[in-house]
């Protein structure tokens, strides 16, 4: 079995990492790519390859792993030389996907979707769907957990829409409710007091999201443009808007963040509200 990844970022070295150790063989293309991309390629090693095409044509099931706004662009440009199932791993809408699949042209294509982080290696919860998701589960037998939902196109990208809209949005809410607290100095006690209400699992759940907003603003702003577009199509989404608008200008508030925080009262320090 051999396994291709357009892109190899965190997603991609990551289950990379544990389909290797299954005994599968994992190609890539780093060619033009960041130093960081290269290096998780080298230091997973697996197989580069030329051209993002070779990759494409080798691989029996390439997996799509680039950041949301490249989805559309990476099909294209390897849209024709698929020989295998083409599978579309990003957070995107059901019309990015579709639109991303138009271009594949030769092979089989599939919707799949990441269903929280992929800090649990092989085990992340994985949806898919199409008529053809049941060749993408057969990856379950090399330890992935791949959980096929439906026969169309579309439908596995909705359900992670849905998700996204209100984990990102309680993350930004956590986000602008504890800063003032962290600047009033009782973030401690907003933690414990909401832990009654909100249960036992809330103070892990809302640490490791303020930890991690900032540090992945960008990717999901990109990642909010879409799952805006999703629901204006059926209501008019005031809330989604704001978490929307909330992770396009986190950076401009914090400057970019290269490492994750240790906690996240470092991020607040370097918060700048112009003043305020
Ligand atoms: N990380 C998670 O836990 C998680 C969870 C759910 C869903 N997802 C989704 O999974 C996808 C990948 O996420 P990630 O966390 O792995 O992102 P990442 O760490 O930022 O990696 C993205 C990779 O895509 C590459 N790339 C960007 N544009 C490209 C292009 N035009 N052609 C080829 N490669 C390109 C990047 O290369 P450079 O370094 O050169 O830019 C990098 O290797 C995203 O769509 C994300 O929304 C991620």
């Amino acid at each position: 079995m051999k396994v291709g990844f357009l892109g190899f970022g965190e997603v991609a070295s990551t289950l990379a990492r544990g389909l290797l150790d299954q005994g599968v063989q994992i190609l890539t293309c780093v060619e033009g790519r960041s130093s960081r991309t290269v290096d998780l390629a080298k230091s997973a090693g697996v197989e580069l390859s030329q051209t993002p095409q070779e990759v494409a044509e080798s691989s029996d099931i390439i997996l799509s792993t680039v950041v949301p706004a490249q989805t559309v662009n990476v099909a294209k440009e390897v849209g024709k030389t698929v020989k295998g199932v083409y599978v579309d791993l990003n957070n995107v809408s059901p019309a990015t996907v579709k639109k991303s699949l138009s271009y594949v042209v030769s092979g089989k294509t599939i919707d799949a979707a990441i269903m929280g982080g992929i800090k649990n290696g092989l085990k992340t919860p994985i949806i898919a769907s199409g008529p053809d998701a049941d060749i993408f589960a057969k990856l379950n037998q090399y330890g992935m957990n791949i959980d096929v939902i439906g026969q169309g196109i579309g439908q596995a990208s909705a359900l992670k829409m849905l998700r996204s809209a209100y984990t990102k949005g309680v993350s930004a809410l956590l986000f602008e409710t504890f800063y003032a607290a962290y600047r009033m100095d009782v973030d401690e006690f907003l933690l414990n007091y909401l832990s009654q209400t909100e249960g036992p699992l809330f103070q892990e759940s809302a640490i490791s999201r303020l930890k991690s907003s900032a540090f992945h603003a960008k990717r999901r702003a990109q990642e909010m443009d879409e799952v805006l577009e999703f629901l204006s199509d059926y209501e008019d989404p005031m809330m989604t808007r704001a978490t929307c608008e909330f992770f396009h200008s986190l950076p401009l508030k914090t400057g970019t963040i290269k490492k994750k925080p240790a906690n996240y009262r470092e991020t607040f320090r370097k918060v700048d509200y112009k003043g305020k």
